[in-house]
């Protein structure tokens, strides 16, 4: 086993993300290390898309740690991220007895990764948790910086993560063999961050070159990213992780000024995405079966209307354009779906990540290759454009 390390060093915590195939065997004794001889607890939040298998090892490889341990099952969807889920994971770990010196531990993806999170983030102020993602999503994206939290609905809307905490792992472990058994949907999305990833990379303030490389590795390796070859999904993995961990090293909490951007860059293709991620009835493939969106399509088709934007309004050339729908091309994603509804109506949806950020919409907007900028308030004429630029309409 050949085990890749990214160190996130932050101010408050620093831990590590280790990558790999077979790297879950090396959680028990890491648990035991981080978390000390006091810690006798760990509860599973597992995810039922995950091979029981992994589940079997790790609570073996725990238990001979001296850890007990309590599974929590979860069939992940956008509409069980809420707070009643929250609340019935709490009440397992009181009656499990867990105390604040024992952890959480996230077996899945995104979903249960950012419901764990919160559980941990909550209980008892705070308790540790370990993150083992098993989604490409959510090893490349959402188990590293530390965001938590749930959905909340409003009026039958449904506000995406409206409620959380940012809560830093003790621990990220990303077994790349658990993407065995992940469908080619679920791969894919988790591609569309990786391509989120590469179009800002020349944005990212750190200047490393291994990130700044990380669009032309990509282009470089299209073939084998889209057959989806271990060993470059590997190094997928962990050049992803190494500039999501340098992001969000260079601002931990998102904070609207931080230098070039800071994590807010990793919003590109989100506010466009989020806008048609939860519309009933759309779906990637134009089969009403397939619907809704999943968070990596919609955040595809963000990307193709903020290109768009951008495009309209001036701020890059045609050829950025380009080459973000041939790279979604090639791997499987969206650049267009059928069946929006009015472009008002999604400028207005849009609006829910406004009032989320004070009164003014930023949206992520190319500036050239691998570069991104935030852009208060854009021009509406560029959003529009930006819009209908995904709409595919029936033959
Ligand atoms: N916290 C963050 O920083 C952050 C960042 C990006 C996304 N997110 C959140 O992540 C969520 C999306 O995550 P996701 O794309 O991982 O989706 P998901 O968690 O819904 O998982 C997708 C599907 O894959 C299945 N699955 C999981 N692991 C599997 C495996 N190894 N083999 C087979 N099937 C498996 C799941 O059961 C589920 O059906 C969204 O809720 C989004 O808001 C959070």
């Amino acid at each position: 086993m050949s085990e890749r390390i990214v160190d996130v060093d932050l101010a408050s915590h620093a831990y590590e993300v280790r990558i790999g195939r077979g790297a879950l065997g090396g959680v028990g004794s890491a648990a035991r290390l981080l978390l000390g001889q006091r810690s006798s607890r760990v509860l599973i939040v597992r995810d039922t898309g995950v091979p029981e298998r992994f589940e079997q090892m790790l609570v073996e490889d725990l238990s001979r740690e001296g850890f007990e341990t309590h599974v929590c099952e979860i069939t992940p969807s956008e509409s069980i991220k809420n707070m009643e889920t929250i609340r019935d994971l709490l009440v397992e770990a009181v009656r499990f007895g867990m105390t604040r010196v024992d952890a959480v531990l996230a077996l899945g993806g995104g979903v249960v990764g950012d419901i764990a999170g919160y559980v941990a983030a909550s209980y008892q102020r705070g308790v540790p948790v370990i993150q083992c993602p098993s989604t490409l999503l959510s090893m490349v994206d959402a188990s590293v910086g530390g965001k938590t939290g749930v959905n909340l609905s409003v009026n039958g809307d449904l506000y995406k993560n409206m409620v959380g905490a940012f809560h830093q792992p003790t621990l990220v472990v990303a077994d790349t063999e658990l993407l065995d058994s992940l469908d080619d949907r679920q791969r894919r999305c988790g591609l569309a961050e990786c391509v989120k990833h590469a179009m800002i990379c020349k944005s990212v303030p750190d200047e490393d070159e291994v990130h700044c490389a990380l669009l032309d590795w990509m282009v470089t390796h299209l073939d084998s990213i889209a057959s989806f070859d271990p060993d470059t999904i590997d190094q997928l993995v962990a050049r992803n992780v190494g500039l999501k961990a340098s992001v969000v090293m260079g601002d931990e909490r998102e904070s609207p000024d931080a230098k070039s951007g800071g994590r807010m860059l990793l919003n590109f293709g989100h506010t466009f995405g989020h806008a048609i991620e939860t519309l009933e009835g759309i779906s990637a493939s134009g089969d009403p079966a397939d619907a809704p969106l999943h968070h990596g399509e919609a955040v595809a088709l963000g990307m193709c209307c903020a290109c768009s934007a951008s495009v309209a309004l001036g701020m890059c050339a045609e050829s950025v354009a380009d080459r973000l729908r041939e790279m979604l091309g090639a791997v499987g994603l969206p650049t267009r779906v059928a069946g929006l509804p009015g472009t008002g109506s999604l400028i207005e949806r849009m609006g829910h990540d406004k009032k989320a950020a004070g009164g003014s919409l930023r949206v992520i907007l190319p500036t050239g290759s691998g570069k991104c900028s935030i852009v208060s308030d854009a021009d509406e004429s560029g959003l529009l454009v930006g819009i209908d630029s995904i709409r595919a309409f029936a033959p």
